[in-house]
């Protein structure tokens, strides 16, 4: 829980945060030390906590994907999030985050995890609902960018690999991941860490992009080729007939599968692709042009036989109450 003592935040890691921590090998939990967190066991693994506080789990446990696509992100993250900033980007995300806010429980989310969480967009837009909230990424320039944008709540940052969690068991209400399940190839491993640390009746939220569309994949296969801020290699977007069971097999019961965004998603949210769409900040009134396209869009997928037609998908899956 965090504590507003002046004691605290003497330290580097606040207890609450420690609390919620565990070595991403042995499992067993951490003691502040010096610059670092180490285990209790006699020569245990170390983890290096840099100038700004952030403790750094995937310098020595990293999966061959996480490495990847720590170099990817720390490569692009300017790119990245520049293409966040547009006035078409952030108006169509907009309405993806109202959808996705319709599905997430009105009461406190309580203690809460992003993984791969980038800046650490979950938290932006839970806002004050969230008690306190531990985000994971890979990507070091990530993580700087969601520490200054935190600065002031108590949500604090950690270095991991989401297929590794340096998180305890049973520890968090929610767990978010928006756009970062389709860079894990290993899925079931990761399913498997969400429902780990989840408490029993515990919720995992995503949102993701999903290519259930054979024109979709098509499409996806080019330009994850083609885009400098994509790659191939490690992003491979969902389908409902892989995931829905691996989340079964890990323990979670899929309770929502709903997919959005459609033609205008494809015009207004690529500006790392199609470059021309960088152009659309400059069009007069291109706020109000995007919000009909999302309204467009949401009208198209509602028709018949064209709800699972969508680019993305908001997700909802949940840890049976009673312990397994
Ligand atoms: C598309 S970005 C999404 C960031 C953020 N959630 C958002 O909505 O803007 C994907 C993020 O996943 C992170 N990532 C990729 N693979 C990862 C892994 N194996 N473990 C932890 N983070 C990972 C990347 O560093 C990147 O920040």
């Amino acid at each position: 829980m965090p504590v507003n003592s002046p004691l605290v935040h003497s330290r580097r890691i606040d207890p609450w945060l420690l609390e919620l921590l565990r070595c991403p090998i042995t499992g067993g939990g951490l003691l502040e030390d010096g610059n670092a967190l180490s285990t209790t066991i006699a020569n245990g693994p170390r983890y290096e906590i840099t100038a700004t506080g952030l403790p750094l789990f995937a310098q020595s446990s990293l999966s061959e994907d996480g490495l990847k696509q720590q170099a990817h992100y720390d490569r692009i993250a300017k790119d990245y999030l520049a293409n966040l900033g547009y006035p078409h980007t952030q108006e169509y995300m907009a309405a993806l985050d109202r959808s996705l806010l319709s599905c997430v429980s009105p009461n406190s989310l309580g203690t809460t995890a992003e993984i791969c969480c980038g800046r650490g967009e979950a938290f932006h837009l839970l806002q004050d609902r969230i008690q306190c909230g531990v985000g994971v990424d890979v990507s070091v320039s990530m993580l700087e960018a969601a520490q200054t944008e935190h600065q002031r709540r108590p949500i604090r940052f950690v270095q991991g690999d989401a297929t590794m969690l340096p998180l305890r068991s049973a520890a968090f209400d929610n767990v978010f991941m928006l756009g970062g399940i389709h860079h894990v190839s290993d899925r079931p491993r990761l399913f498997f860490e969400i429902e780990r640390i989840l408490k029993p009746g515990g919720t995992f939220y995503f949102r993701e992009p999903v290519s259930d569309l054979a024109l979709w994949r098509w499409m996806r296969a080019v330009i994850y080729r083609l885009s400098a801020t994509l790659d191939h290699e490690t992003e491979r977007p969902l389908r409902h007939c892989e995931v829905a069971p691996l989340l079964e097999n890990s323990g979670l019961r899929l309770t929502q599968w709903a997919t959005h965004g459609f033609l205008g998603f494809c015009l207004f949210m690529n500006s790392d692709v199609l470059i021309f769409n960088r152009s659309f900040r400059f069009v007069p009134g291109i706020r109000r042009i995007t919000r009909f396209f999302a309204k467009l869009d949401n009208w198209a997928l509602g028709l018949p036989g064209m709800h699972n037609a969508g680019l993305q998908v908001i997700g909802k899956a949940e840890k049976p109450a009673a312990a397994r």
